[in-house]
């Protein structure tokens, strides 16, 4: 199983339409290419992450790249799992905001990833607070 986490600049601001246009293509697609994960989008930003078969993770990647809604896209995380984090979310989703109880931490990393100012190699943090996330939100979507 593999696993990729990438961040990328919103083109314009997003609606809640726009958003669910994207979670709608998303959920539609990836539960018919195994590839499950979460999407967060945060100020200006997203911050996602598909798992699933190596195959169809990259080529999931490599069409959301092309998508003209956000640009800049840098893959922080590449890696072999033995588990899929997200397994029952086709795509979970979150907006992040500073204020939200219990999101501060999350909302720092993933700004500051959004920022580059955590690099691609230094993305440790970024999968600890993945794993605790799901925790937190565990069956709030279905796959
Ligand atoms: C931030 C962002 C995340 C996206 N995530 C996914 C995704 O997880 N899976 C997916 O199939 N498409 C995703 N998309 C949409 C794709 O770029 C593309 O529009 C869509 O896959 C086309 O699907 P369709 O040809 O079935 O309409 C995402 C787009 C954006 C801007």
């Amino acid at each position: 199983m593999h696993q990729l986490v990438y961040v990328s600049a919103a083109t314009s601001v997003m609606g809640g339409a726009d958003l669910n246009d994207i979670l709608d293509a998303s959920r539609r697609n990836n539960r018919a290419h195994g590839v499950t994960g979460l999407l967060l989008h945060i100020e200006q930003g997203f911050l996602q992450v598909l798992e699933g078969p190596e195959a169809a993770v990259e080529e999931t990647y490599a069409r959301i790249g092309r998508d003209s809604r956000h640009f800049n896209c840098r893959a922080m995380i590449r890696q072999h799992i033995d588990q899929r984090l997200f397994g029952d979310w086709s795509m979970g989703f979150d907006h992040l905001t500073p204020e939200a109880a219990g999101t501060a931490d999350v909302f720092t990393i993933t700004s500051d990833a959004i920022n580059n100012l955590i690099t691609p190699g230094k993305a440790a943090e970024i999968a600890i607070f993945l794993k605790s996330f799901y925790q937190v939100h565990a069956g709030r979507f279905a796959a």
